[in-house]
């Protein structure tokens, strides 16, 4: 855990907002490689996962980017409320889900809204390297894109292309973009859900291989928990069972036993939950798996994922 100061605030577009973080020591912050994130805990003891999105050379300070959504569990409201310049937080080390391949020779960046903070450090790296790579950020309107006058202003503007809902001239025209898929081409994304989904579907449909597809999720697509049942897990240790009834996680139920599994977003986002599985076929509801991981049934996210089988045991 890291202590450090908010050094500054600054309205980016419409309800977004940049936060940059120094040390409160005043000593240099651990490195961080383009897509990591930390864990920002916040004043109200919720914590939340936002990517990192300053030059990934930088050791003075970090830089986040929140939106103030609507629908909020109370994470990016408290930090728009409540964080100002002057308040002291608490971080974890950076974390990098979300890294650009060392396979690829070529990158095309999709962000979608918010998703821009990941992306924006991978073109700065990218750039940098002087690596052959295409950004492509979609936002709703000019207004609500946050970090459009630093890629304006950056060495790297002329492979940017912005796509704003409210210029329908300026669609990102996906099938296009993604029409020649090749092994050393990679493809990134990160927003809202139906957005990489699009970009995905996109690719998948234009002969993309699974691969060569990176995606960080920041929310989870809400599940229709309506036809849940309960089932058991046993953990291997010990050989205890815990019934999971229909409206109770398996972290809830073994933390109410005081078995603590760590958590971070308890949405199957972040992947701090991770356990593997040495029996049973998991329901997974995570997106922090890729499908390939997932159907190997080896590992799921207790936090929301369920079970198939009416018996799991846990390596735990
Ligand atoms: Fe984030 Fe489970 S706590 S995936």
């Amino acid at each position: 855990m890291i202590e450090v100061l908010v050094a500054a605030r600054r309205e980016e577009a419409l309800d977004i907002c940049s936060y940059e973080l120094r040390r409160v020591d005043g000593q240099p912050l651990p490195a961080f490689t383009a897509g990591a994130h930390i864990d920002v805990h916040l004043p109200d003891g919720l914590v939340r996962q936002y990517s990192l999105c300053n030059h990934p050379e930088e050791r003075h300070r970090y830089l986040i980017g929140v939106l103030k959504d609507p629908a909020s569990r109370g994470g990016s409201r408290g930090l728009h409320e409540q964080v100002q310049p002057g308040t002291r937080l608490t971080i974890s080390e950076p974390r990098n889900l979300f890294p650009l391949s060392s396979q690829a020779r070529r990158h095309l960046l999709f962000a979608g809204g918010i998703g821009i903070t990941p992306i924006l450090c991978m073109a700065e790296h990218l750039a940098q390297d002087g690596a052959d790579f295409q950004l492509h950020y979609c936002a709703r309107s000019l207004d609500r894109a946050a970090f459009v006058e630093r890629l304006r202003r950056s060495a790297y503007a002329d492979r940017v292309f912005l796509h704003f809902d409210e210029a329908p001239e300026t669609a990102l025209q996906a099938a296009q973009v993604l029409a020649m898929p090749d092994d050393d081409l990679h493809l990134y994304v990160c927003g809202p859900g139906g957005f990489m989904q699009h970009v995905l579907d996109t690719a998948k449909a234009q002969g993309w291989q699974e691969p060569c597809l990176h995606r960080e999720y920041f929310a989870a697509t809400p599940v229709d928990t309506g036809d849940d049942g309960s089932f058991a897990v046993k953990l291997a240790s010990s050989g205890q069972v815990f019934d999971i009834p229909a409206d109770r996680s398996v972290v809830q139920v073994l933390e109410s036993h005081g078995i603590e599994i760590p958590i971070s977003c308890e949405q199957g986002v972040c992947g701090t939950c991770l356990t593997r599985v040495l029996e049973g076929v998991p329901e997974h509801r995570d997106m922090f798996l890729t499908e390939a991981e997932q159907a190997c049934n080896d590992q799921f996210t207790p936090c929301c994922s369920r079970s198939k089988t009416p018996l799991l045991v846990l390596d735990l």
